[in-house]
C-alpha cells in the first residue's frame, strides 16, 4: 500500500527526547530536558492517592473542575488583577501544549500568518502548520534576546491572523518589560490580530522583576488565549495539567476544539491541585527565591570554567555561550560535551527555523543542589 505523504515532512524525533537518550545511554548529567529532578509538594502527591481512593476517577467536566477554575481565576486576580468568569473564561487542559495546540487550531485558517520569534520553543510551528498557516520567523538578537518591534511591524500583512509570545522565554530566559507591553499595545491597535501568550514560566522570574503578563493589559486580554502549566509551577511536568484563559467569545471557539482533542483532563490531578492552590497560596510566590539561589549557585560554580554566562531572568534555562573553547557547531558541540564532560544539554539552533548558530548551548538548573555541583565540576573541567 501506499502510505500518505507526511503532513509535517521536516519533523522528527525532538532535541530534547534525542538528548535525553543519548544522557540515559552515557549515563550523563542529564541538564538537557526542561524539568526538575525532585518532586512537588508532598500534601500535593499524597491528595492524588486520595482522590483517587476516594472515588474521584471518571470524566471532569469538559472545561475543568469547577473548584480548579476558580482557582485559576482567583490567582489571576491576586497576581495580574483581572477578573475571569471561572466558567466562561478558564479551562483547564492537558499540559500547556494541549492549549497552544487548541488555541491555534480554532483561531488558525488555511492561508494565514502566524508570527512567532526564533529562538522559539518547538510546539508551535506543527500546531500552525497541521491547520494550514504559515508561519513567520522573526529573530532574537543575542545577549538580550529581545523583541525588535520595527521587526514586528515589519512583519505584519493583511493574512496575521495571530503573533505567540513567550515570556519568560524557553531558551534564552529573556522577559518582556512593561514597556513590551505597551508598545505591542500601540502596535495593534485597530487591528484584529490574536495572541497565543505562552506564560508557563510565569512564576520563574528573578532579580526582583514582576512577570509581565498579558493579564496585566485589558487592551491585549481581550484579543489573547493566555496559556500557563501546572506541571511548571509544581514540578510535576509528568503530570500534564495546564490551562488557558481567554475572553468568552475566544474561549467558546477554544472548547470546541479541546472537546475533541482530550474532552477533559485527568480527574485527580485537578482535584488535587485545586486543594493545593486553596491550601497554599505561597507556593507561587516562593518559586523565584527557589529558582534564583538554583541558577546563582550552577552560575557561581561556572564562573571559572571558560563558558561564557548569558543572563539568565527568568525560567529554569540558561545559555552557555562556549565560543572560547569550541569552534564546532552547537549539534557536535552538544556531543562532544557529553562525551568528554558527562553533562547533556540542548543546542540551540534547532529552535531557530533557519539553524542559525550562537555558539551557545542550554542547560536546565531545574535539578539538586548535588546535581549542579557535580555537572558544574565537570563542566569546568573543559
Ligand atoms: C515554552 C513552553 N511552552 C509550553 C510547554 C509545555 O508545557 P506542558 O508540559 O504543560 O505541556 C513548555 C514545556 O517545556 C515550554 O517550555
Amino acid at each position: 500500500m501506499d502510505y500518505p505523504s507526511s503532513k509535517l515532512p521536516s519533523v522528527g524525533l525532538t532535541i530534547f527526547s534525542q538528548m535525553t537518550a543519548l544522557a540515559n545511554q552515557q549515563k550523563a548529567i542529564n541538564l538537557s530536558q526542561g524539568f526538575p529532578d525532585f518532586d512537588g509538594p508532598k500534601p500535593l502527591l499524597d491528595a492524588v492517592g486520595r482522590f483517587i481512593a476516594e472515588g474521584k476517577n471518571q470524566y471532569a467536566p469538559m472545561a475543568g473542575l469547577p473548584e480548579l477554575c476558580q482557582a485559576v481565576s482567583d490567582k489571576v486576580f491576586r497576581c495580574y488583577g483581572r477578573k475571569l468568569e471561572a466558567e466562561s473564561e478558564v479551562t483547564i487542559t492537558s499540559g500547556a501544549t494541549e492549549a497552544i495546540f487548541a488555541a491555534i487550531s480554532a483561531t488558525v485558517n488555511a492561508g494565514d500568518e502566524v508570527i512567532v520569534f526564533d529562538p522559539a520553543y518547538d510546539s508551535y510551528e506543527p500546531a500552525v502548520t497541521l491547520n494550514g498557516g504559515t508561519t513567520v520567523h522573526i529573530p532574537l538578537l543575542p545577549p538580550q534576546f529581545a523583541i525588535d518591534f520595527q521587526r514586528l511591524q515589519d512583519a505584519i500583512t493583511l493574512r496575521t491572523r495571530m503573533i505567540i509570545f513567550n515570556s519568560p522565554h524557553n531558551p534564552t530566559g529573556s522577559v518582556m518589560s512593561s514597556e513590551d507591553l505597551l508598545q505591542l499595545e500601540q502596535l495593534l491597535e485597530g487591528t484584529n490580530i490574536l495572541l497565543l501568550s505562552d506564560e508557563v514560566y510565569e512564576h520563574i522570574i528573578f532579580d526582583n522583576q514582576v512577570h509581565q503578563s498579558f493579564n496585566r493589559s485589558p487592551m491585549l486580554a481581550e484579543r489573547s488565549f493566555i496559556v500557563s502549566s501546572f506541571g511548571k509551577t509544581y514540578h510535576v511536568t509528568g503530570w500534564k495539567v495546564g490551562y488557558c484563559v481567554a475572553p468568552e467569545a475566544l474561549m467558546k471557539e477554544f472548547r470546541k476544539v479541546h472537546q475533541y482533542l482530550t474532552f477533559s483532563t485527568s480527574t485527580p490531578m485537578q482535584a488535587a491541585i485545586a486543594e493545593y492552590m486553596q491550601s497554599d497560596a505561597e507556593h507561587d510566590q516562593n518559586l523565584p527565591v527557589f529558582y534564583q539561589q538554583k541558577r546563582d549557585l550552577m552560575n557561581e560554580r561556572l564562573s571559572s570554567s571558560r563558558f561564557g554566562i548569558m543572563p539568565s531572568p527568568g525560567t529554569y534555562f540558561q545559555l552557555l555561550d562556549y565560543t572560547a573553547i569550541s569552534d564546532l557547531s552547537d549539534q557536535e558541540f552538544v556531543l562532544w560535551l557529553l562525551k568528554e564532560a558527562g553533562v547533556a544539554t540542548i543546542p540551540l539552533s534547532p529552535f531557530y527555523k533557519d539553524g542559525t548558530q550562537t555558539g551557545m548551548v542550554r542547560l536546565c538548573f531545574a535539578k539538586s543542589s548535588d546535581t549542579l555541583e557535580k555537572a558544574a565540576e565537570q563542566l569546568c573541567r573543559i
